[in-house]
């Protein structure tokens, strides 16, 4: 890893690395939180063992040491493949993507599933990180839901060690940037009573040392732990604390509206977090989240991080464009939005293409096609791009505002904006899968062939597979704005290459 990483990992653990474990298992590893931990763990010399629910050739590019399983918690044959041979599993499975209705079941059935086949193959232990938080009528179904999961392992056979968080501050975190977006973007908050609700922040990098402290120590097995920053704060004290920093005059007026649905949506329209995640965790700032033991700090003793360094450092890494994970890394709600180009049974029915001879040379012109989006946008007519992401966010989509992880870097599956990378052929192509509502699904295609010694032909194509007539008359209203859109777009792309 050349980027930034001079303190990345975490060499203050105060306990020993424990290679002797064998294969240690971690699901969720393409989510936020077990990116880092694979990362972690393979610095401390394990055997890792990752489960993903889709093959991609990126994993092998980001983990070439790890074994790699594709297997889906919903199905008990691929979680038997997949924990054979394990000796500690960490249990990161979370399906809040899937929105509200959904993942409360997609949950319950993934643990279940686990812990049936974790007791069956006599795995030695289950390491599990949820939500800090207690049984109360007030508590929202996000957290009884990770409490519930919770439940269900420390009630298996297998010894396990539940740790439980509030929220987590740390560069890509969904609540970092929802708290960085809307100071940033808002100057007067018209807040409600429940933003002086407590709460505990901890900052991701003493998440990842819980959580590899827990599987280096045997004693924390069978017990359910509370892990937490140095501070508690309200909701309104952070987003204070976070202006100060940045020197935002910030003004905060008392609301007597407190709607968590009116709430979540217009904080959407400011932040890159689609609505349905922010309803999940707005939900949980009804009840208080602060820590009630701190029996994991005489375990596992090292200097936690306060808030306030939590968003220096995750400023930092956004400055040095040096972004681990992040919480869009996880794949969008509707599985089926993950359809690929090739999963086609047909090309799909409206291609329109445009090209321009460049001679640029292939590896310059290929640099600039991977900075499109994000901050420095679509280098042409931007405002057309963000007009339809902030459509996209009126009907409850993902938008533009997701940006990207990284302004220079790009791997598959990272997000630009409302696409997602779905292959990546160095100096050759770019192809991007559309997450914004739309009916059909589209693909953008960005593609360099050498025409002769000379000159590079650089070509868009944007492939749609409409649903039905609503379908086929959105591919023909914005049939003129592609010409307009892509060729400008090729000109500039050869222009900054
Ligand atoms: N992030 C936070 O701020 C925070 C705070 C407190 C506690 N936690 C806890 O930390 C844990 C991890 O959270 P996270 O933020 O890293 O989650 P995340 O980014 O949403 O990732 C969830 C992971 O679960 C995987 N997954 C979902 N359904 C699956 C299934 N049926 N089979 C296999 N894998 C499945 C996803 O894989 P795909 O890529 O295939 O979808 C993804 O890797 C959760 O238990 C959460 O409650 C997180």
């Amino acid at each position: 890893m050349d980027w930034y990483a001079e303190d990345f990992f975490c060499h203050d653990l105060p306990t020993q690395p424990r290679p002797e474990l064998g294969i240690v298992l971690v699901t969720g590893a393409t989510g936020y939180i077990g990116g880092r931990l694979v990362a972690e763990l393979q610095e401390r010399g394990y055997r890792v063992r990752i489960m993903v629910r889709s093959s991609s050739p990126v994993h092998e590019e980001r983990w070439p040491d790890a074994e790699i399983f594709v297997a889906d918690a919903l199905n008990v044959g691929d979680l038997k493949k997949a924990l054979t041979g394990v000796s500690v599993a960490y249990y990161l499975i979370h399906s809040m993507l899937l929105g509200k209705k959904e993942f409360e079941y997609a949950d319950i059935q993934a643990v279940t599933n686990f812990r049936f086949v974790a007791e069956e193959i006599n795995l030695k232990r289950i390491i599990y990180l949820g939500g800090l938080g207690r049984y109360h009528p007030n508590l929202s179904n996000h957290l009884k839901s990770r409490l519930n999961v919770a439940e269900i392992l420390i009630r298996s056979k297998v010894p396990c060690t539940i740790l439980r968080a509030a929220i987590i501050i740390g560069s890509g975190s969904a609540s970092y940037e929802i708290i960085n977006n809307l100071v940033r973007n808002w100057p007067v908050y018209v807040i409600p009573a429940w933003t002086e609700t407590l709460c505990q922040p901890i900052s991701i990098r003493d998440v990842v040392k819980y959580l590899v402290g827990a599987l280096e120590l045997d004693e924390t097995s069978g017990i359910s732990y509370e892990i937490c920053g140095d501070d508690v704060l309200s909701y309104k004290e952070m987003i204070r604390t976070l202006a100060k920093i940045l020197k935002k005059r910030r003004l905060f007026l008392n609301s007597p509206i407190s709607s968590i649905k009116l709430y979540s949506y217009f904080t959407s329209l400011l932040t890159p977090v689609p609505a349905s995640i922010i309803h999940c965790l707005m939900e949980g700032v009804k009840t208080e989240v602060i820590c009630g033991d701190s029996e994991i700090k005489k375990l596992i003793p090292f200097k936690t991080i306060n808030y306030k360094v939590s968003l220096l450092r995750a400023l930092s890494r956004e400055d040095h464009d040096a972004i681990y994970t992040r919480w869009a890394d996880a794949y969008p709600p509707a599985n089926e939005l993950a359809m690929k180009l090739t999963d086609l049974e047909k090309p799909p029915r409206f291609i329109s293409s445009y090209s321009i001879l460049t001679e640029k040379s292939t590896q310059n012109l290929f640099r600039s096609i991977c900075r499109i989006g994000g901050k420095e946008g679509w280098f042409h007519t931007n405002w057309m791009w963000r007009l339809r992401g902030f459509i996209d966010r009126i009907l409850l989509g993902v938008g533009t505002s997701r940006g990207r992880r990284s302004e220079s870097e790009l791997r598959i599956n990272d997000v630009i904006d409302f696409w997602r990378v779905e292959d990546l052929v160095p100096d050759n192509k770019l192809l991007l899968r559309a997450e914004m509502i739309l009916p059909g699904k589209a693909w953008l295609e960005f593609r360099i062939r050498p025409e002769d010694k000379q000159a590079n032909r650089l070509s868009v194509h944007a492939y749609f597979q409409p649903r039905g007539i609503p379908g086929r008359l959105y591919w023909y209203n914005f049939l003129p704005f592609h010409f307009i859109i892509f060729k400008d777009l090729l000109k500039q792309l050869a222009i900054r290459s």
